[in-house]
């Protein structure tokens, strides 16, 4: 989520949405998710700048009582959507530390969930996890809770590389989390690698993945280390302590991670995440991709129904007391445009393995898929099929294809 948000619109006291979102919503033809954004840590990692607060900053705020304040919210949110919600398909807890909750914490707030809307008889349930804040014991209550998914903040083995991010866990922590949770029965179990960071060594990088794919995980996600507006990192960064990351050599890391990962049996199916068969994406996450509708419960957290995209105030502290007060913990909104919502459906969607319908772009807009085609960027046959697909290069330039393709 983006650290600043838009200025946005006023929302109504009692968060109330327009009647033509909830006839969208209700028309049930997009799927229906829960976000719940745990705004804790226990320490702040240098190239980290989501909403979260250690517990100096947390103001009055307390952990024990933000379950209560999120059960508010629901409350609030099965109020707004009077009925028009379908069960919900996937929920995704993230962070933050979600694990710094104790396990009847989480499972309170999933209880609540499936009280309100109901949860589909195969919803994905997911939580982030960090790995030196959970325990095989921990692992097994979060599965009997009814989690179905453990997304573990890996980053690297390279012992030089986590100091730099400013890692709390050892170099082998996070696969030895990743097996446990697999012991504990979870079948789908997710890896977090950052790539580029300062002093990584292409054989560092390798190493990290060579020991995701060990863990026998069936999900890895990679991402380029992005210098944030700041975060301690980029004030290292500006004072010359530390290189800022280099573009080239994150393109080889990309392709780094896309030949290990293509030859341990994975396959992408958005531009930083792979997935070792189909049953292993994560719904959650293809949601937003796709423009579904969830409702983001939490400080911070950022809902979408039906073309109402709304981002609640941001200290847990204010959030607690808005919903104290009985008002919605909302900041602000703002009522997607046609033209908005194509300008995301073309950025997101082309970010897929499968890809963007042609005929959801303009004339010229075709003309310049085009031309991607003939450089390289786009494939061929899918194109010769009425789809926009990035090629391994389009992957790596992905942004400049979004921009051709706004043209
Ligand atoms: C909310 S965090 C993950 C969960 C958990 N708090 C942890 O750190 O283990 C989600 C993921 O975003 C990625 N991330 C966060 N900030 C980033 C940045 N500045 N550059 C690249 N990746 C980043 C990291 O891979 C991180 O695991
Ligand atoms: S990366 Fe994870 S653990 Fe580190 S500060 Fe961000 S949310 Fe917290």
């Amino acid at each position: 989520m983006p650290s600043t948000p838009p200025d946005g619109q006023p929302v109504p006291a009692d968060g109330s949405l327009p009647t033509a979102a909830l006839q969208e919503l209700a028309g049930g033809t997009r799927a229906f998710g829960i976000y719940v954004h745990v705004p804790f840590c226990a320490s702040r990692c240098g190239y980290c700048d989501f909403n979260t607060y250690t517990p100096s900053e947390l103001g009055g705020a307390t952990q024990e009582s933000y379950v209560d304040s999120v059960l508010a919210e629901l409350a609030l949110a099965t109020r707004v959507l009077d009925g028009a919600a379908p069960a919900v398909q996937t929920v995704f807890v993230g962070g933050g530390t979600p694990t710094l909750l104790a396990p009847d914490d989480l499972a309170r707030i999933l209880a609540g969930i499936d009280q309100a809307f109901g949860l589909a008889p195969d919803a994905e349930v997911t939580t982030e996890a960090n790995p030196e804040s959970v325990t095989p014991a921990s692992l097994r209550a979060l599965r009997q809770a009814g989690f179905t998914r453990i997304s573990l903040g890996m980053q690297s083995v390279a012992p030089h590389v986590l100091a730099v991010l400013d890692r709390r866990h050892t170099p082998g922590r996070a696969t030895q989390a990743a097996e446990e949770a697999r012991t504990a029965g979870f079948a789908h179990v997710n890896l977090d690698l950052i790539y580029g960071t300062p002093g990584e060594r292409p054989e560092d990088f390798a190493a990290s993945l060579d020991a995701a794919v060990a863990a026998g995980v069936d999900h890895v996600s990679a991402y380029a280390l992005t210098v944030e507006e700041g975060t301690r990192l980029s004030a290292r960064v500006r004072r010359g302590e530390l290189p800022a990351p280099d573009d080239d050599v994150a393109a080889d890391r990309y392709l780094a991670a896309e030949e290990r990962l293509t030859a341990a049996g994975f396959a992408w199916y958005e531009v930083s995440n792979w997935a070792r068969s189909p049953g292993s994406v994560c719904r959650h996450n293809l949601g937003y991709w796709r423009g579904d509708h969830w409702w983001g419960l939490g400080p911070g957290a950022h809902s979408h129904v039906g073309g109402v995209r709304w981002w609640n105030v941001r200290h847990p502290a204010a959030y607690a007391r808005r919903l104290a007060d009985g008002r919605t913990p909302a900041q602000a909104r703002e009522v997607l445009t046609t033209e908005q919502r194509h300008v995301e459906e073309v950025m997101l969607l082309v970010r897929l393995a499968d890809g963007l319908p042609l005929d959801r772009l303009t004339e010229p807009g075709r003309a310049a898929a085009v031309r991607c085609v003939a450089e390289g960027l786009l494939e061929p046959e899918a194109h010769a099929a009425g789809r926009a697909v990035l090629t391994l290069r389009g992957r790596l330039l992905a942004d400049a294809v979004v921009r051709d393709l706004l043209a």
